[in-house]
C-alpha cells in the first residue's frame, strides 16, 4: 500500500501549509494505513501528528528532514530525509535535531556526516579522551589483508580496489561494485540501514567479527575523503 513519506506541515517555515491533522485527515479519507511529516530541521509537529494519527486509528511515522553540510564544500548543504523506524531511531532524530540547532546558532540549522552515524556519540562514551575520527588509521583497517570469509586473506581493498572512484570487481562473486567514493558516486552514504547493513557484513568478511564504533568511524572517514 502506498503511503506518503515526505510531507511539510506548517512547522516547516516557508514550506507548507498544512497543520499535521490536515495530513491524518487527507490520509484517512485516501484510505492510507499511515502518514508521515518530515518538517525541515525540526520535530514540532510530533506530539499532534501522533495524537491524531491514533485517534483516526492510523499510524504517525515520526521524521525531520534536515540539512547535512556536504563534505565536500561546508557552503553546499545536502537534505536528508530522516524517519524513525523504531523508539531508539526516534531518540535519535532528536538528539540530531537538538544538536544541529545548538551547533549553528543564529543561522541554518545542520549537521554534518559524522553526526548521523552516530558513532561518535558510541566511541565516546567508551573513551572520554576520545578527539575524532582518523583517516589514516581508517586506511590501514581498509587495506590491511585479514583470514576472513571461507578462510582466504583478504582486505576492503579485495572487492573495493585501492583507487575508490573506480569501480570494481567483488573478490568472490567477480560483480561489478560501483566506486565506494561519495566523490565518484552520489549515490553513496545516502541510506543509513545500507550502511550499516554492508560495514557490518563487509567486517565480518574480512575481520571475521563487528568492526567497534571507533574502526566504523575511521574507515568512513577515509572512504569519504579519499
Ligand atoms: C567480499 C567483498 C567485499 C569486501 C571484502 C568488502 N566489501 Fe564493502 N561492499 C561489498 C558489496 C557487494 C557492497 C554492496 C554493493 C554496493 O554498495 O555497491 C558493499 C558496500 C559497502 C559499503 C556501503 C556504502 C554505501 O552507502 O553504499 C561500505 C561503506 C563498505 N562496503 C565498506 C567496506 C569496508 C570498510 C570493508 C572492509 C572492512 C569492505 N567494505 C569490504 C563488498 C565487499
Amino acid at each position: 500500500m502506498f503511503v506518503h513519506l515526505h510531507n511539510h506541515s506548517h512547522y516547516s517555515i516557508l514550506e507548507g501549509l498544512p497543520k499535521p491533522k490536515d495530513y491524518v485527515a487527507k490520509a484517512v479519507s485516501f484510505g492510507m494505513k499511515a502518514i508521515a511529516i518530515t518538517d525541515t530541521s525540526n520535530i514540532h509537529g510530533c506530539h499532534e501528528l501522533y495524537k491524531e494519527a491514533k485517534y483516526a486509528g492510523i499510524k504517525a511515522i515520526l521524521w525531520t528532514e534536515i540539512y547535512v553540510e556536504s563534505s565536500l564544500d561546508s557552503k553546499i548543504n545536502h537534505k536528508l530525509v530522516l524517519l524513525a523506524k523504531s523508539l531508539k531511531w526516534y531518540r535519535n532524530i532528536i538528539s540530531l535535531v537538538s544538536k544541529a540547532s545548538l551547533d549553528n546558532p543564529g543561522t541554518i540549522s545542520k549537521i554534518k556526516f559524522e553526526d548521523i552515524i552516530s558513532l561518535k556519540q558510541e566511541v565516546l562514551k567508551e573513551n572520554p579522551s576520545f578527539k575524532g575520527f582518523d583517516a589514516k588509521r581508517g586506511e590501514e583497517i581498509f587495506t590491511s589483508k585479514h583470514i576472513g570469509k571461507k578462510g582466504k586473506e583478504i582486505s576492503c581493498t579485495s572487492c573495493h580496489g585501492i583507487e575508490l572512484n573506480k569501480s570494481s570487481e567483488n573478490f568472490f562473486t567477480g560483480k561489478v561494485i560501483e566506486p565506494l567514493s561519495p566523490k565518484a558516486n552520489p549515490k553513496r552514504f545516502t541510506q543509513l540501514d545500507e550502511i550499516e547493513k554492508w560495514i557490518k557484513r563487509n567486517f565480518n568478511d574480512v575481520y571475521n567479527r563487528e568492526g567497534t564504533a571507533l574502526e566504523k568511524g575511521d574507515v568512513i572517514t577515509y572512504i569519504i575523503n579519499k
